[in-house]
Parts: C-alpha cells; structure tokens; sequence
C-alpha cells in the first residue's frame, strides 16, 4: 500500500502492523500494534466485555488529545461508558489518587466482572492497573498506551503500582491486563520530549540481548522519532516481542526479568534525588542510567572496547542526556545518589544487584556489588 493511501485508510479501517501474544497460560493476552486502533478500539474491546459498559480512566493532557476518538469508538459499538479524568504527571501515581480513583470507580457502579480502561502514559496504566487489581478484590482492565514509553514498556508485563514517600513504585502488584492496544497514530500528540524519553526504552531492548536491533536504531533512530510511521511500528513491535518473551519466561521477577532494568537502578536514583520533577523524566533517567551502566562495566573490568562510548553517542545523537551532568538545576551528591540505591527495590538483603554488561547486546544480572567501588565510581560521575 502506497503511503499515501495508508493515511487515508488509517481514518476508516484499522492497520494491523503486528498482534503479539503474552503467553501466560490462562492469563495471556494479545498486544495489537497498528494505526487506526483508537478509532475501532470500541471493536476491539467489545468480545472481551462481559456486558457493553466500561469506565475509561485517563489524564486531562490525554482528554484533550484522544478520548474523544475511543469514546466515538465505544458508542459505534453500543458500548456504555464514563470517563475518570485525573491530572497529568507524576505525582498522580500517589496513595491519595488510589483512593479517589477506587472511589469514583465504586460510584460508577463498577462490578466484579467489569473490565476498565486505562488510556494513557505509564503514569495512568500503573495507577489503572492497580487500581483494578485491588477493586473489588481485583477486575480486568485494558491498556491502551498513549505514550512510546507506555506502548513499548509500561503497558505490556502487568506490573502496576504507585509510588510512596520513599521512592517509586514501591506499592503496587501484578495484574496482567486483558488486552494492549497500541496506537502509533497516537504518537503524534505526544510532546517531542516525552517521545524521546520513550525511545530510551526501546534502546534498551537493543542494549539487553539485541545487537542487531541497536545498529537498526543507530540508522533509524532519528527518522523514527521524527514520525516515521513504519519505523515507529517495527520499534514497538520489536520492544513488546521482546518483553513479552522476557515477561513469558519470568512473571514475577525471580531472574529473568531483571534485565528489563538495564539502567533503571542509576535512573531512579537520578529520579528520586530530582525530587520526581521536571528536571528529569523516566525515559531521560533512564538514558543516563544505560550509559552509566555501560561505563560501570567497563570500570569493573567486565566490558572492553568502544561500547560505552558507542552507546553514549547513540542517545545523545537523538537529544537524550548521557551524563548527570546534563540534567539541570545543579550538581548531585555521589553520596546521596547512593543512599536512593539502597532504597530501590533492587537491593535485596543489604546486596546491590545491578545489570552491567559485557557490550552491546550482552546485558547480565550483577549480585554483590561492592558498594565502596560504586561510590567511588559515582564521585567521578557527578
Ligand atoms: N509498569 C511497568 O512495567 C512500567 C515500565 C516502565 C515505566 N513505568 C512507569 O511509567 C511512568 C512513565 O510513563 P510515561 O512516560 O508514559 O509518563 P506519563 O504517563 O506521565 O506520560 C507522559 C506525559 O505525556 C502525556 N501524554 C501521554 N500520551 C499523550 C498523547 N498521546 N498526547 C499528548 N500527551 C500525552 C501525559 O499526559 C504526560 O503529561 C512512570 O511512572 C514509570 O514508573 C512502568
Ligand atoms: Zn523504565
């Protein structure tokens, strides 16, 4: 199909780039990755509804820009409906939102075998999902993920949660959701900055066990992001097949999965001690935390040659900061940064467990970091 014609149809018919399956026996659910899904998704969710009415959960910024496509969509289909409108950001993953949101979902007479939506980021489909694992002692819900970073990563994997004063995503639980519908076409709302906080995500997927799939994204990279729809469709594809094989193989984070954190120990360090603020978002964190990764290796002995190198010049070609030094608003302590790995949920028994790599491509589980060398190597970091 020209893409001329692939535009115009994407407005009526909805295009399938790919359905990948999450195999988890009873559980397993199918992700559809295309254009057009917003627009049907009211086709796509009716055989899964136990009765034609559903509640949409969603932010104000996600209102504004595409409720009103899925809202179309559930009317054509017969589908009843209403919608929680909560407040962008952050924060909104926070105790007090829990118990408004569960609170507005009970006044809107949700019952056990309803399934709700969560229309959004990651923000949204972390508090959603938790919410409905613990809603009437837990209901289904469907993802449809509006930002890259939730359509390659937050929406697929069913780990949902909220964060605490202590740090992120320290309460939640994991619930799979019944079906992910990701829209690319949604993308094109998405603010510049928030789709590259996304991108870092599925360079991650590169960085953990797919070399190939790196190099791809060195030579695409950069169109990708500036809205080329059939590159932005093989990335998602390529990042939720990806995930969906690590989460098919390890649910709840016994080994396996653990290398979706590639990066994600340092990043939310980098997070907690920017007090969660615009100054960094996830997906930026998360770009300095893979390069951090990248030369902790090489520190270590463990990676030789030109990958951390390689790595830091990929993300900085596209505009993500590589360095701590790149966030604003000051310089961090090494100290204090240590202090928040501690605090993460990766440190298990007083241990360190950080991925590090051997190269590109050739991410690992690392118990027992010496946290004398770590300090050490962030003193020369910060
Ligand atoms: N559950 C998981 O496995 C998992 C994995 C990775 C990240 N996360 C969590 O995901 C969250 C980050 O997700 P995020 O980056 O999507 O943040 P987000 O939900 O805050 O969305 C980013 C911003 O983009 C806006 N937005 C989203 N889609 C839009 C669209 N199509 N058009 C216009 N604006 C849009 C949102 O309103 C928000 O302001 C973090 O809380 C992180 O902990 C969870
Ligand atoms: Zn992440």
């Amino acid at each position: 199909m020209s893409s001329s014609s692939a535009k115009s149809a994407a407005t009526t018919i909805p295009q399938i780039h790919e359905t990948i399956e999450v195999s988890l026996g009873a559980r397993s659910y199918p992700i559809h990755v295309g254009t057009g899904l917003l627009e049907h998704a009211g086709s796509f969710i009716k055989p899964v509804l136990t009765r034609p009415r559903t509640v949409i959960v969603t932010d104000h910024n996600v209102a504004e820009a595409i409720l009103p496509k899925v809202q179309k969509s559930l009317d054509a289909e017969g589908i009843a409906h209403q919608t929680i409108t909560l407040p962008p950001g952050e924060g909104t993953k926070s105790f007090d939102n829990l118990a408004r949101l569960t609170d507005l979902l009970l006044d809107a007479k949700v019952e056990r075998s309803d399934i709700i939506i969560a229309l959004g980021g990651g923000v949204i489909g972390d508090l959603t999902g938790f919410a409905a694992s613990i809603l009437r002692r837990g209901i289904d819900f469907i993802q449809i993920p509006t930002s890259l970073l939730a359509q390659v990563d937050s929406s697929v994997g069913g780990k949902t949660g909220i964060n605490t004063k202590r740090g992120k995503n320290l309460v939640g639980a994991f619930h799979q959701p019944r079906l992910v519908l990701a829209d690319t076409g949604a993308l094109s709302s998405l603010p510049p900055r928030e789709l590259r906080a996304g991108y870092a995500e599925i360079v991650k997927y590169g960085l953990i066990n797919q070399p190939d799939f790196f190099e791809w994204l060195e030579k695409n990279g950069a169109a990708l992001l500036e809205g080329g729809t059939d590159l932005l469709a093989h990335a998602v594809t390529v990042s939720c097949k990806a995930k969906a094989a690590i989460v098919a193989q390890d649910e709840r984070e016994q080994g396996k999965r653990a290398l979706l954190n590639l990066g994600h120990t340092f990043g939310h360090a980098l997070e907690a001690e920017a007090g969660y603020s615009g100054r960094i978002v996830h997906g930026e964190a998360v770009a300095i935390g893979m390069c951090l990764a990248h030369e902790f290796s090489q520190v270590q002995g463990l990676a030789t040659g030109q990958d951390a190198v390689r790595v830091a010049a990929h993300l900085s070609s596209v505009g993500l900061p590589t360095c701590i030094g790149d966030i604003p608003g000051g310089p961090m302590l090494a100290e204090a940064l240590v202090e928040h790995i501690y605090q993460d949920k990766k440190a298990s028994g007083g241990a360190l467990t950080f991925i590090l790599t051997r190269g590109i491509g050739k991410a690992f589980v690392a118990k027992d970091i010496d946290p004398a060398a770590l300090l050490h190597f962030l003193t020369t970091r910060v």
